[in-house]
């Protein structure tokens, strides 16, 4: 079935959430919705919670205007909406701010369910800023393409999702002239490491992840 990247819309989002919870499962969804919380579940099912947790942050960053896109899987015979079957969320150079910035409890009843566990995702964010800042400097952490989030559905990998949703963000950073930044998973290197990102720094465990600062440079353009 042909495959389509187009840019998401709020009513992608519980779709993007499923896509997260399945993708995250082993590590930062370990982490941030502990079983040792799993008690406080308010809708009984701390997965659901975790589904419109990531539902609502999706939908807040898209109304911040964090360019986010899809790839949806449509059928021949379906009338243009298919299945996302990937997702990616970018930060402007203009957006980027700490990440623990926007990462907080908000408003919004699923933006902080009590399942979560705050203070574990107040430390996620504090590190990836830290190995941000570490291997950018304070400055060079506003002037890329800071790539946020991406996941694709597990039951969809190595069908070059992930490719066409990273290399959409690089063609349009390298049209702005901007390099592209991100903290890694273990299982996002191997993608970013085709895609032309080495690494800018020590990998750091923490929790049930290894988060490895990579890099992408812009290409220069030959004069000649
Ligand atoms: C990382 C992720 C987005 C890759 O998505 P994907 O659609 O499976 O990737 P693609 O099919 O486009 O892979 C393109 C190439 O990247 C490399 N690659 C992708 N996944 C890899 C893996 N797990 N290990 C090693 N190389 C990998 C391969 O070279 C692959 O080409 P090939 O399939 O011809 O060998 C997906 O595994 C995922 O969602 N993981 C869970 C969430 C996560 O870790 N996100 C990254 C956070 S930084």
């Amino acid at each position: 079935m042909p495959l389509f990247l187009r840019p998401a819309r709020e009513d992608d989002s519980v779709q993007i959430g499923w896509i997260g919870l399945k993708a995250f499962r082993d590590d930062v969804s370990r982490s941030a919705f502990p079983p040792h919380l799993h008690h406080k579940s308010k809708s009984g099912d701390p997965a659901l919670d975790e589904v419109r947790w990531r539902a609502a942050r999706n939908r807040k960053r898209m109304r911040e205007g964090m360019p986010t896109y899809v790839v949806v899987d449509m059928p021949e015979s379906e009338d243009g909406n298919g299945q996302v079957v990937g997702f990616i969320q970018w930060e402007l150079p203009s957006q980027t701010r700490p990440p623990s910035a926007h990462v907080n409890g908000g408003d919004e009843e699923d933006l902080s369910p009590p399942s979560l566990d705050q203070e574990q995702l107040r430390e996620i964010s504090k590190l990836i800023h830290d190995m941000t800042t570490s291997a950018l400097g304070a400055d060079g952490y506003s002037n890329m393409w800071y790539l946020s989030s991406i996941a694709v559905d597990p039951s969809q990998h190595r069908r070059g999702i992930g490719r066409m949703l990273v290399q959409h963000g690089l063609d349009q950073a390298a049209k702005a002239g901007k390099d592209a930044f991100l903290i890694a998973t273990e299982e996002g290197r191997g993608l970013y490491s085709v895609l032309g990102f080495h690494n800018v720094g020590e990998p750091v465990a923490r929790g049930h992840s290894v988060y490895n600062p990579m890099l992408w440079r812009v290409p220069s353009i030959n004069p000649t």
